[in-house]
């Protein structure tokens, strides 16, 4: 039987990051399945970018420039996309700074380590407790979606990003607890290596892969879709979904293929 309407039809989601790679391609998902985006990035030209190519295919889109690794970035977010849309029914938490290989617990910065940290943790808390007691007051049975990584799990010889994206992979877990019994739901998206910017792939990564390819935005985006839409995902809330072409079950015992 043809479907009828859109999944997400008369709603409205958040994206941080979206000026870029996974947020923006979840951007997009979200807002062919009928909802209005707004978009949040602390790189003006790539969001104003991003907006321009989701209104020409005639998508409701509005946008911030905010820098979530500042104070009180959070409460922004949330003030000006109530005030372009309305309520808010979903968060997709993409936003995290660059990963510098040369940022080894030797060289990383207190200033790089705090705003890794803020970005992630801090502001993704503070957004998650704005818009989960919104949902709760309005009586909106939500969605989020936080991109956590394998290295939440594995270390990455990265300190400061490892140890954020096991703090947000924790923080996915309380408040799912927290707002199960209000119909709110919250999971982590965990890509494997993906080529979308903020991953810049080396060497023979892609034949570790079981799927011997590296992914893509659009392979971990299609996945964050689902998380959204209750009808595929409806049950599904304080887990880890991951998008890896098998690469976390990768053996080391294995010769390359
Ligand atoms: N690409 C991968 O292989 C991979 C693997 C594991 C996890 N992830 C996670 O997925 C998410 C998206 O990854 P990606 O590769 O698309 O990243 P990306 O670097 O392409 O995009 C991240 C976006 O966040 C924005 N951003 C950075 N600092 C910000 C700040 N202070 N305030 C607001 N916006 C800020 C950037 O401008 C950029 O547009 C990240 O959370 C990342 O940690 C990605």
């Amino acid at each position: 039987m043809k479907r009828q309407s859109l999944y997400l039809s008369n709603e409205t989601a958040i994206i941080t990051g979206a000026g870029n790679g996974i947020g923006k391609a979840l951007a997009f998902e979200i807002a062919a399945e009928g909802a209005n985006v707004f978009l949040v990035d602390s790189e003006a030209q790539k969001l104003g970018d991003t907006v321009s190519e989701l209104k020409a295919k005639g998508y409701p889109a509005n946008a911030g420039v905010i820098d979530l690794s500042l104070a009180d970035s959070a409460q922004q977010v949330f003030r000006q996309a109530h005030a372009a849309f309305g309520p808010i029914h979903m968060v997709v938490h993409s936003a995290s700074p660059p990963r510098r290989e040369a940022d080894t617990w030797r060289t990383v910065t207190s200033d790089t380590w705090d705003a890794m940290y803020h970005v992630n943790v801090k502001s993704g808390f503070e957004l998650a407790r704005l818009v989960g007691q919104h949902m709760i007051d309005e009586g909106i049975t939500g969605r989020m979606v936080y991109l956590t990584s394998l290295h939440a799990h594995t270390p990455r010889n990265l300190p400061h990003y490892a140890t954020s994206k096991a703090a947000m992979l924790m923080l996915v877990k309380e408040m799912a607890k927290a707002w199960a019994r209000h119909g709110i739901r919250i999971n982590a998206l965990t890509p494997g290596a993906i080529a979308a910017g903020g991953f810049k792939p080396a060497g023979d990564l892609a034949l570790k892969i079981p799927m011997q390819r590296l992914g893509s935005a659009q392979d971990v985006a299609a996945m964050g879709l689902t998380l959204l839409i209750d009808r595929f995902s409806g049950y599904v809330t304080g887990t880890e979904v991951v998008v890896d072409g098998g690469l976390s079950v990768f053996n080391w015992f294995d010769p390359v293929q």
